[in-house]
């Protein structure tokens, strides 16, 4: 079985990050998105793992590389746009082969990993087989109506008003009776080749689709407060460990990790926490729930169920909360300004200032 996992896209709900960088390597406890799911795809034992790539197709070649690193064979193919995950489908065609393929959307976030659902599709064939999540916004999803014997009837492509509360995850084990469908069907009223549809075209001809219901832990990392969330999620599970230098004048409670090479100074950490190589904090109060990236500096700040991207620096913040702070971004108090905020700020950025 191969894999074909989806990092092209636009993702314009994570703007402005997604005009420098691809939201599937935004970092869960200091490690891209992507990662988690190439690990999880290793841990199932394919090895064979193609990634769909768009507009930041080099940092993600930089930073993945050929696969070694995870135990994969990782072969890049290019979108020249985001024209669906269909579309995305299509164009991975002679990657695919005949072979039967987990399709991994690369935003996406599974604490179970897909050991079980590939040995499931691996062992009780079906044309495809869908992950599904009871969810409390089923119109932000595909939504999937399913029989008591798990036979998928109907599927729809984010409804305005869902049959059902069921949501596809973004993981399918497809055989390659998919190619036909991707092929066959046209784009939707947003102008993608929608997967949905493609299965739906596969069930009207009397395809077996299955699905699989899980409610463990899932998450779509497509919008901050997701991220945040799986960030959360993530850091719940760490181990604290220090290897950077901690000094007398600071307290760390619960699971801290201080990578080596990172400083912490005359702070109190409250864990879970991660902070990263090079990072220096100071004089603050970090957590809990808060990522710390590499080579960050956080002085004379609180800042709590934060992520901080490598190189932000925030100093002089009496209290941040809920925050993702961008590589390299900027928090400082201005100067002799009272009564006013100072902005410096990026296209599609969002400053939410207390009322
Ligand atoms: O997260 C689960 C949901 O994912 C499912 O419930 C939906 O049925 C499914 O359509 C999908 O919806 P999203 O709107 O979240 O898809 P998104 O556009 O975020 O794309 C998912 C991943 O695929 C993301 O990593 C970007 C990548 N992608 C997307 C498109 C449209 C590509 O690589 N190429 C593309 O053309």
């Amino acid at each position: 079985m191969k894999a074909l996992v989806l990092a092209g896209g636009t993702g314009s709900r994570l703007r402005p990050f997604t005009h420098t960088g691809a939201k599937q390597l935004l970092p869960i406890a200091n490690k891209p998105v992507l990662f988690y799911a190439l690990e999880s795809l290793a841990s199932a034992g394919i090895r064979d793992v193609g990634i769909v790539v768009g507009a930041h197709a080099r940092d993600i070649r930089e930073l993945t590389g050929d696969g070694t690193g995870f135990g994969l064979r990782i072969t890049y193919l290019h979108q020249s746009r985001p024209l669906g995950l269909a579309h995305a489908v299509l164009i991975a065609r002679d990657f695919l082969g005949d072979d039967d393929f987990l399709l991994y959307l690369g935003d996406n976030y599974l604490q179970q990993g897909v050991t079980d659902f590939a040995r499931l599709a691996a062992a009780a064939p079906a044309a495809a087989r869908l992950l599904l999540t009871p969810v409390a916004d089923p119109s932000a999803f595909g939504v999937a109506e399913v029989d008591p014997e798990g036979n998928v009837l109907r599927l729809e492509e984010k409804p305005d008003s869902p049959r059902s509360a069921l949501a596809l995850i973004g993981v399918y084990a497809f055989s390659p009776a998919v190619h036909e469908a991707v092929r066959a069907i046209t784009p939707s009223a947003r102008g993608e080749l929608e997967i949905t549809h493609a299965v739906q075209w596969m069930i009207d001809r009397g395809m077996r689709v299955r699905a699989e219901t899980t409610t463990r832990p899932w998450r779509d990392t497509g919008s901050v407060e997701d991220l945040l969330e799986v960030n959360r999620h993530v850091l719940d599970g760490l181990e604290g460990n220090v290897e950077g230098k901690v000094d007398p004048h600071s307290t760390l409670v619960g699971r801290v990790r201080v990578a080596e090479g990172a400083i912490v100074r005359g702070s109190r950490v409250v864990g879970p926490v991660v902070i990263g190589a090079g990072a220096v904090v100071s004089n603050s109060s970090v957590g809990p729930y808060t990522s710390i990236g590499e080579d960050c500096l956080v002085a004379d700040s609180a800042i709590e169920y934060s992520v901080l991207l490598p190189g932000a620096q925030v100093e002089g913040a009496a209290r941040i909360e809920g925050s993702l702070i961008g590589r390299g971004a900027v928090v400082r108090p201005a100067p002799r300004l009272p009564q006013a905020h100072r902005l410096v700020i990026g296209d599609h950025s969002k400053v939410y200032l207390p009322s």
